[in-house]
């Protein structure tokens, strides 16, 4: 047996973390205040692992060695021996530190505590504690078992040794790791809110409608769903809240702004294929079909690419994560085909740029304002690799 590891918070993401930390030999505790949520987990986890053995990617044995690897708890205290605790609770600051503040009175000096946070800030949750080194960001993506992507951040407080050892436990499960610094989105939830605000602003213009916007994406960038599409499957609720969340922890700088748009949906309930309403109508058979003008597609390519190329720039510049991470998390957190700083690099620079600079005249918005890396490279003759 490797490692003893604790799970707080056993809904969508906390049985996942779960799952994959039993499949790589370590002992899962699993601690839920809803005991209804825990057999609903352990539920979860036994048709997770039935689905893999139909699939003959496990066998019967490896399936019960895993299922026998994780037990449930009802008491914190039960907790006390784990080596790395990993919350996944709701997303609310004042519960998360009350959380942290009695763990760190049950475990041992050297448990790491981890939280899988998305908009939250790991120094905010670390304060809540006295030993605030061992405290780090490990922010799986959904589903975890399914995606590779690990984003691991330590906080201004976070010791070296924590962060190597965090590190080295989630790549030993097989994950791909990244460091990103602890700024609001970290990487992947920073780096793709273009994605989604600048095809709501194309759509609010009335350049173009969701299934045009879509079928550009999908066809000149070959992501996998375009931007309304994804916006339904993720949910326009939990899709608003890291808009306006991000947003808010920019000192509302216009870049992140969210748009009215989303807002209405957000507030009519109308939160995408879990409601059957959308962007999309799921009730009816029957699509809206593009329009597949080359120079319209092309318009909309750009103008996306551009304001996502941008961001990336801009989070090179302000070392949220290394050249070869911030490509790295785009392609294994959100299957893009490539890195957004090596799809600059192709497209060219000076064609970006261009492009923004073009879109900031337009609109005299600093939202479209280009980053200081891009013009530096652009001036320089360079590229980013
Ligand atoms: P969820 O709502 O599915 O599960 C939260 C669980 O926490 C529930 O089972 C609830 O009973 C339990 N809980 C609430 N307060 C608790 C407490 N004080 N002590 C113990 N258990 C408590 O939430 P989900 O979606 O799994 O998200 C959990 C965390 O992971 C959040 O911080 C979220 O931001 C983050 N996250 C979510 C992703 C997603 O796509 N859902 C992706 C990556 C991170």
């Amino acid at each position: 047996m490797k490692l003893t590891v604790g799970i707080i918070g056993t809904g969508a993401m906390g049985a996942g973390i779960a799952q994959v930390a039993a499949s790589n030999g370590c002992k899962v505790l699993m601690y839920d205040t809803s005991k209804e949520m825990l057999t609903k987990a352990v539920d979860n986890i036994g048709s997770s692992l039935q689905k893999l053995l139909e699939k003959n990617k496990l066998k019967v044995e490896e399936k019960n060695t895993i299922f026998n690897h994780i037990s449930v708890h009802s008491q914190m205290h039960d907790l006390a021996a784990c080596d790395l605790i990993i919350e996944a609770i709701v997303e609310d600051l004042t519960i998360k530190k009350g959380v942290f503040s009695s763990l760190e009175e049950i475990v041992r000096p050297d448990c790491i505590l981890a939280s899988n946070t998305s908009s939250l800030s790991i120094a905010s949750i670390a304060a809540a504690c006295k030993q605030k080194e061992r405290v780090i960001g490990i922010h799986f993506f959904n589903p975890a078992v399914l995606m590779p992507l690990v984003e691991i951040i330590p906080s201004l407080t976070t010791s070296e040794e924590v962060f190597n050892r965090s590190y080295a436990i989630i790549k030993d499960w097989g994950k791909v790791t990244v460091k990103a610094k602890d700024t609001p989105g970290f990487i992947v939830n920073r780096l793709a809110r273009p994605f989604y605000g600048e095809a709501i602003k194309i759509y609010e213009e009335g350049m173009a409608d969701f299934a045009t916007i879509d079928y550009a994406m999908k066809s000149l960038g070959e992501f996998k769903m375009g931007p309304f599409e994804l916006m339904d499957f993720i949910g326009n609720d939990v899709n608003y809240r890291v808009t306006e969340t991000v947003w808010q922890q920019f000192f509302y700088d216009p870049r992140y702004r969210p748009t009215l748009t989303q807002k209405r949906l957000f507030e009519a309930g109308l939160f995408g294929r879990k409601t059957n309403k959308g962007y999309y109508d799921y009730n009816t058979a029957e699509m809206p079909q593009p329009n597949t003008s080359p120079e319209l597609l092309q318009k909309i390519f750009l103008r996306i690419i551009a304001m996502l190329i941008n961001e990336a720039a801009e989070a090179l510049f302000l070392q949220i994560g290394t050249r070869e991470d911030l490509d790295l998390a785009m392609e294994k957190g959100v299957n893009y085909k490539k890195g957004l700083l090596k799809w600059a690099d192709e497209i060219g620079l000076d064609i970006i740029l261009n492009e923004l600079n073009s879109l900031h005249h337009w609109f005299g918005d600093d939202r479209y304002r280009a980053s200081v890396l891009l013009k530096q490279k652009v001036k320089e003759g360079s590229r980013f690799y």
